[in-house]
């Protein structure tokens, strides 16, 4: 059995299981909803219930005052729906409305996708998890080394476990130590999140991804989240690489292919690697997608890369407001 839950003034709806919080229910399908501590603790998933029935589902400390509870407040992390709901809650629309966070975290699974790429797995402990929007990034400290920011490539709906990618560099420090010293168990502070490579949740247009190599971290959050709102759009993902076994986790993609009615998956192979030259592959993307202005561009690219395809885009007719794009430091 579940119930329908509707959030003003958004107007975005939600289906919800007895067992589970509307916050858990909530971030599942892709609603930027306020939290913190997903424990009942600090209040940032306050929201007021404006029709239907709820009851609490777990233990809370948070106090409301008296006027609050007839007025209806309540939490989301700490209850659930007991028939069709409407509530009225805070969503996040953009990166401005994430605030600064600092959470002490360890490594919960340091993987090799292939040779020279890593996917590292963070577990935020119990008290909260990081709060942030697909796309965005956050800085990473480890004791003895130097801040690193990198692109999350996990989805928001899961604030626990933050997955990230990172290739080998020989001349980096930091990717030496994943790869050489990095074990399970580590503790590692967290600082943001940071950027607005973030979807813009107000559109309804079909989407165009363009990832570079590594640049598939923040596509691969971006995505994931675009499927979580469940809306049917249509998405394009090109996956370039210059480098062999660029696409490391081409695995991961076919199977979005494999479940998604209006997804398709084109793995490019760029010089010298492969045989095809940049410009001609984004000059074909733009001719594959005629219709351009009713597409929604987010572009992950080393900068180079980055100013070649905005550029093609917009002399194409492509708005400034549909070209969305992360810059890789390094892909
Ligand atoms: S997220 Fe902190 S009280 Fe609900």
């Amino acid at each position: 059995m579940s119930y329908k839950i509707t959030v003003r003034p958004s107007g975005h709806t939600f289906e919800t299981e007895p067992s589970e919080t509307l916050l858990q229910a909530g971030l599942r399908a892709g609603l930027n909803l306020g939290h913190s501590c997903a424990n009942g603790s600090c209040g940032d998933c306050r929201a007021r219930l404006l029709g239907g029935e709820i009851s609490p589902l777990n233990h809370y400390d948070y106090r409301f005052s008296q006027l609050e509870k007839q007025q209806g407040w309540f939490l989301m992390c700490s209850c659930r729906a007991l028939n069709d709901v409407e509530i009225e809650a805070h969503e996040s629309g953009s990166a401005t409305d994430i605030p600064e966070q600092h959470i002490n975290a360890r490594v919960s699974r340091v993987e090799r996708l292939q040779d020279e790429v890593v996917q590292l797995t963070l577990r935020a402990p119990r008290s909260g998890g990081l709060r942030f929007l697909a796309g965005q990034g956050v800085t990473l400290s480890f004791k003895g080394m130097r801040l690193k920011t990198l692109p999350i490539a996990s989805c928001p709906c899961d604030s626990m476990q933050l997955r990230f990618h990172i290739r080998r560099r020989h001349d980096d420090p930091f990717s030496e130590f994943i790869f050489e010293d990095l074990r399970k168990g580590r503790e590692v502070m967290l600082h943001g999140p940071s950027g607005n490579f973030t979807l813009d949740e107000d559109s309804d247009r079909p989407l165009v991804f363009i990832a570079w190599e590594a640049g598939f971290a923040p596509i691969s959050s971006l995505i994931d989240h675009a499927i979580q709102k469940d809306e049917n759009r249509s998405i394009d993902l090109y996956w370039l690489s210059a480098i062999p076994q660029g696409h490391y986790l081409s695995n991961y993609c076919r199977a979005w292919r494999d479940v998604l009615d209006d997804f398709r998956y084109h793995s490019i192979d760029l010089e010298p690697a492969g045989r095809e030259r940049l410009e001609p592959v984004i000059q074909r993307i733009v001719r594959v997608h005629s219709s351009l202005d009713s597409y929604d561009y987010y572009l992950a690219l080393p900068e180079s890369a980055l100013h070649q395809a905005r550029d093609i885009l917009r002399e194409s007719g492509v708005p400034d407001a549909q070209i969305r794009f992360g810059l890789l430091k390094h892909a």
